[in-house]
């Protein structure tokens, strides 16, 4: 195999998904911790509270507590490269996260063990299987009292129509929780308090040494548990997982870094290398010499130093060199990208070369938006990287009346950063806002005051929710246009969109015009 193609082959790309709580942050900093990427844990939130503390505008990251960032960390482990997309937990940011989603190749599904499938594991987990992306569940907190391993199970098979396959089993609960049993390879995990887990190498569940290292109890509900298991559930299988039907389950406790590394193992060797990403035109693979990439996320202002943008390029094929030139098909300008940035752990530091499932930030000044695809020449539109229709719409006032302009100016940049989705009524001055969670509201009032100097309010409409219409007849859709002028607006791509006043309207206009389309998601429109 070629260094390059050897390369692309070593690359695990993933995001972890959980409801705030579960663990994320912890888990993320001990996948760091033994991927060697940071020395000591609690470096992560360290890192999150310096960089909270550098920039302005999230200060209301860092009075709500919340952290509305997302950044990419990369480390090596059991000779694989893991780049590990980290997503916001609040769920007001949650677009953001499923942006995200679009650019991992797999995932790691954090539960709490007493709390199992809450609401924002399952909004996420919808959004993993939209795309069949293959998920590893975590299933956390095993030192405190939980609910039965059997019971959290079935939730996940029930709740979210996944097959699972324990990749480990937990030997007792709470303050009795002892370790796992390693169902993959046989071994005894046993749990010691001060801090890393041990593994005990049995024949299977009739070795003596079992009755030797646990309490006879725990032996007996061991065998019970495990003969159950081998009854009730299938074996792991490669290629169900690939295909996003089934998740292998580990169980651990984050915190006290057990089970962290069977997890870490098991994505090293069954989560899959950069998987081909399809477009328009074709279907990219990541053996492709030439490089190919999409935009997922713009982050504004990482370093207030520099007010300058990110936009975090997943990269589909090819083997990207610093410098590189590439196209932008929705511009037909040519890039120079003089100075990626990797995000490691530690630092933002300067990347040379990439490959095929890394990740780059490409400094620029608002030319690159999510969805835009990059290229060494060819015209290509990769899809699956969704819109939502906004839950939230308010009006947004500026007490400066001069400032009119240029507060459209600055709506539309955010909308492309993707921030918020703005609409402006065909009828009427006024733009409108709309947003997934309240608190963007308050990240963009905070932004537009503090990076383009304009005071604004967002103020209560009357609308209920925002759906983009479609319709095959071009002719249809201008005469549905037409007659809804006062419920129509345009967002900042300029697509038409159907503002409701109310359940009612929406219903009533579908009634009445069966061949509209109305589309809570849009792909990015192509350029
Ligand atoms: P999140 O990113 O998913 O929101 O969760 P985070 O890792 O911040 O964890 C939430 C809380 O759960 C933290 O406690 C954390 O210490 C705790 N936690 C994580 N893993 C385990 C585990 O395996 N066992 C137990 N018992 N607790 C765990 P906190 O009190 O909110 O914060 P902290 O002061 O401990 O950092």
């Amino acid at each position: 195999m070629s260094d390059f193609s050897d390369a692309v082959a070593r690359r695990r790309t993933f995001a972890i998904i959980a409801h705030p709580d579960a663990g994320k942050t912890t888990l993320t900093e001990k996948l760091l911790l033994f991927g060697g990427a940071i020395q000591l844990a609690g470096a992560v939130k360290a890192k999150g509270d310096r960089r909270r503390a550098r920039s302005d505008w999230m200060k209301v990251e860092q009075e709500r507590g919340i952290s509305v960032a997302s950044s990419v960390m990369t480390f090596d482990y059991e000779g694989r490269t893991f780049n590990l997309l980290d997503t916001p937990g609040h769920e007001d940011f949650s677009e953001d996260t499923y942006r995200t989603l679009s650019a991992v190749d797999s995932a790691v599904m954090v539960l709490d063990a007493a709390k199992g499938i809450e609401t924002q594991t399952r909004k996420l987990l919808e959004v993993c299987r939209l795309r069949d992306v293959p998920i590893i569940t975590f299933i956390n907190k095993l030192d405190r009292e939980g609910r039965e391993p059997f019971d959290l199970l079935d939730e996940v098979e029930q709740g979210l129509a996944l097959s699972v396959t324990p990749a480990s089993w937990p030997i007792g609960m709470g303050r009795d929780f002892l370790g796992c049993y390693d169902l993959l390879n046989d071994r005894l995990l046993l749990m010691s308090r001060g801090g890393t887990d041990m593994g005990e190498a049995c024949q299977g569940l009739d070795d003596p040494r079992l009755d030797a290292l646990l309490p006879a109890h725990a032996v007996a509900k061991l065998r019970e548990d495990i003969a159950m298991v081998r009854g009730l559930c299938p074996p792991f299988d490669a290629r169900a997982f690939l295909e996003g039907h089934q998740t292998p389950v580990f169980f651990g406790s984050a915190v006290n870094n057990f089970g962290v590394r069977e997890l870490l193992h098991g994505l090293a060797s069954f989560a899959p290398a950069p998987c081909p990403r399809p477009a328009l035109e074709r279907t990219v693979l990541p053996s492709e010499e030439a490089v190919t990439g999409f935009i997922f996320k713009i982050q504004a202002n990482m370093d207030p130093k520099h007010r300058d943008r990110i936009a975090f390029m997943r990269l589909c094929s090819g083997h990207f060199k610093r410098g590189a030139k590439l196209k932008h098909p929705r511009s037909g300008k040519i890039i120079n990208v003089h100075n990626p940035v990797l995000f490691m752990a530690r630092e933002r530091e300067l990347a040379e070369e990439a490959v095929a499932g890394d990740i780059i930030g490409i400094p620029n000044h608002g030319q690159l938006r999510i969805g835009d695809a990059l290229s060494e020449g060819e015209t290509l539109h990769f899809t699956g990287i969704p819109s939502f229709a906004p839950e939230i719409l308010r009006r947004v006032r500026s007490d400066d009346p001069m400032k009119a302009k240029h507060l459209g100016r600055a709506l539309l940049q955010l909308a492309e950063e993707g921030a918020g989705s703005v609409f402006k009524p065909v009828l009427g001055a006024d733009w409108l806002v709309g947003v997934v969670g309240v608190l963007q509201f308050d990240v963009l009032a905070d932004r537009i005051r503090t990076e383009y100097a304009i005071p604004v309010r967002f103020e209560d409409a009357p609308i209920h929710t925002a759906r983009w219409v479609e319709c095959s007849d071009p002719l249809k859709l201008k005469k549905f246009i037409e007659d809804n002028k006062a419920a129509m607006a345009e967002d900042h791509d300029g697509c038409p969109v159907f503002l409701a006043r109310n359940a009612w309207h929406l219903d009533r206009a579908a009634d009445d015009w069966p061949d509209i389309r109305f589309l809570k998601t849009r792909e990015q429109t192509p350029g």
